[in-house]
């Protein structure tokens, strides 16, 4: 099992860049180990394991690292913080890299740690499209981590999240980054009201980064399936987009289709808009369950 791990490492070593120190190290079945997940946080790791106990030979090869080591269990209905393996316990959060860009990361603040790895390539290309003067809404912002892509732009960032703690760890993350996120506009609450609210006062955007969970429900009690409300958040959002402005639509839906995610948007769509699918990044190999539509108008 060791040479499956050390492989794994090593297939990684060409991704690595000045300015990155957050990866997925091992991918499950895309690395021959189906139900291990592995990824490195400025030097702490966080193994995700779908079996109730790491195997015997991964937490000895983990063990010889001598680094931090966290473990949790992909599970869909506990979702707890991880807990310390091996190492010196990361009782604070800590700062991790992407692309020059600082993020705040913690393992003491439940299932997620801060960042989504698998959307790195898209705040990459997100950045890339936007110019001082442009604005972004980010909805579903969790801790605005392309929101402080798009203000190291030089855009205007709108971060928008139901759950104030996230908006607070966004702007954390914005003065990171040496941003004021005073300079900022962020918006706690229902992407859906927001978004109707931001239409009718005919606020637009130059770029707008729709990525909600796979199941929602509001205040009201309105539930949201990406499944078949997909086309519902993209008209909102189209009628919110700046004329040639962009869209990015990500779902990590696992059973939604590119095919039928494509045929959601294109109900909704104008006929003249042209759509470009994203891959995920080099270091997910595993099913690539994160599908990311880039929508031009
Ligand atoms: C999967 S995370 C989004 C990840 C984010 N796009 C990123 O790449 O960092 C989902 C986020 O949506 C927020 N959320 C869930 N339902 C919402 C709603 N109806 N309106 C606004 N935010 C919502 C949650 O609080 C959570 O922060």
């Amino acid at each position: 099992m060791r040479h499956l791990f050390e492989a794994a490492l090593a297939r990684r070593t060409r991704l690595r860049a000045p300015g990155t120190d957050m990866f997925r190290l091992i991918d499950g079945e895309g690395d021959g180990l189906p139900g291990l997940e592995l990824e490195d946080f400025a030097g702490r790791w966080l193994l995700s394991t779908r079996d109730r106990r790491p195997p015997a030979q991964l937490l000895a090869w983990l063990e010889d690292q001598q680094r931090p080591v966290y473990w949790k269990r992909l599970d869909q209905q506990q979702k707890e913080s991880p807990t310390p393996l091996f190492g010196p316990r990361q009782n604070e959060p800590f700062t991790a890299g992407e692309s020059g860009l600082q993020f705040e990361i913690s393992f003491q603040s439940g299932y997620s740690q801060g960042i989504f790895l698998d959307q790195r390539d898209n705040r990459a290309e997100l950045r890339s499209r936007l110019s001082p003067g442009d604005t972004l809404l980010n909805t579903f912002a969790y801790t605005g981590a392309f929101s402080v892509f798009a203000a190291s732009a030089g855009a205007t960032a709108t971060t928008l999240d139901l759950a104030q703690p996230y908006l607070d760890w966004a702007k954390r993350n914005f003065q990171l980054n040496g941003i004021d996120p005073a300079e900022h506009y962020f918006c706690k609450g229902d992407t859906f009201h927001w978004l109707a609210r931001f239409a009718k006062q005919g606020r637009r955007f130059t770029g707008i980064v729709l990525d909600p969970p796979t199941f929602s429900r509001d205040k009201d009690g309105k539930v949201f399936r990406v499944e078949k409300d997909y086309g519902r958040l993209l008209e909102l959002a189209l009628a919110c987009l700046t004329p040639g402005g962009f869209l990015l639509s990500s779902t990590n839906c696992r059973t939604l289709s590119p095919r039928m995610f494509e045929r959601q948007l294109r109900e909704v769509a104008p006929r003249t808009v042209q759509t470009r699918h994203a891959p995920m990044p080099a270091d997910f190999t595993a099913e690539p369950y994160l599908k990311s539509i880039w929508l031009e108008t």
